[in-house]
């Protein structure tokens, strides 16, 4: 018996992996995190399956479950929205089935930054502009941010943020990006990336509160930084004429003339 944490993706079914469908096709037991995993992705249960909405469930209910499929020998699908290595509530579910020694993995999913990245048509790295990406959020009601993780410690790198969780807190990201970033730096909003409904703002730090109305809540993501919307920027290295590399060794005397490769990213 396994309980296999699955990423659910984004929103659109079609974002969820190979691997994660054929898992919940195969287990006789689905949990998932109703808020926000789209309910497409159930129709991959089995006939009969048990499937339980966890949202209105606490973590010793949600914990109980598994343990009564795990002593029925029923594997498990336990499903998460995006991907479960940000902001799941994965870490304190594996902690309970370690202390109870019932065996679980881990598939990962599509994760909201990447999608809305995709909605945007935007690559968050660009060579001279930003080579990091920071997935943060702010203060929630239910989550202090640990002290070091401010928007302006982050902030001060330059980098591209990705702010979760923190569409309520717009007026107060503005107001703490806006000194280190200054006030035409540009800023995108995505709504519910991949879903049907989908939206987008694209504004500057200054002017992105006028584009927002009540609806755009809960589930967006901010993203701000100088590469979003930057066409200045300089070629990557990588396939520009000239440059020696193991997949396109420039000359015979070349390092990596005749050596196998590994490496190297694209
Ligand atoms: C509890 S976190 C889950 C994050 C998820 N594990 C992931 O990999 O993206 C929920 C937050 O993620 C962001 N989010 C999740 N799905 C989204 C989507 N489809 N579009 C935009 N933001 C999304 C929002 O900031 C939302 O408040």
């Amino acid at each position: 018996m396994t309980v296999h944490f699955i990423g659910a993706g984004p929103g659109a079914p079609d974002l969820l992996t190979l691997r994660g469908r054929d898992l919940i096709a195969a287990c006789p037991v689905c949990l998932y995190a109703g808020s926000l995993v789209p309910e497409q992705v159930l129709k991959h249960c089995p006939d009969n399956a048990r499937i339980i909405n966890t949202a209105p469930l606490s973590l010793d209910q949600i914990i109980e479950e598994i343990r009564v499929a795990h002593a029925a020998g029923q594997d498990v699908a336990r499903l998460h929205s995006g991907d479960l290595s940000v902001w799941s509530a994965m870490g304190e579910q594996l902690r309970r089935l370690r202390a109870l020694d019932i065996p679980y993995a881990i598939t990962p999913g599509v994760p909201s930054f990447a999608a809305a990245a995709a909605t945007l048509g935007q690559e968050l790295t660009l060579p001279g502009v930003a080579q990091s990406v920071v997935l943060t959020r702010t203060p929630g009601r239910a989550s202090a941010m640990p002290n070091g993780e401010t928007l302006a410690n982050f902030a001060r790198t330059g980098a591209t943020l990705a702010i979760h969780l923190s569409i309520h807190n717009l007026a107060k990201v503005v107001e703490e990006l806006e000194p280190f970033y200054g006030a035409d730096c540009p800023v995108a909003i995505v709504w519910r990336a991949s879903w049907p409904d989908e939206r987008v703002v694209r504004a500057r730090l200054s002017t992105v509160q006028s584009h927002i109305d009540a609806a755009m809540n809960r589930t967006a993501l901010i993203l701000v930084g100088p590469a979003l919307g930057a066409e200045d920027f300089d070629e990557s290295c990588l396939y520009s004429v000239g440059y020696d590399r193991r997949f396109r060794p420039q000359s015979a005397d070349s390092p990596f003339a005749n050596s196998p490769d590994e490496d190297s990213g694209a």
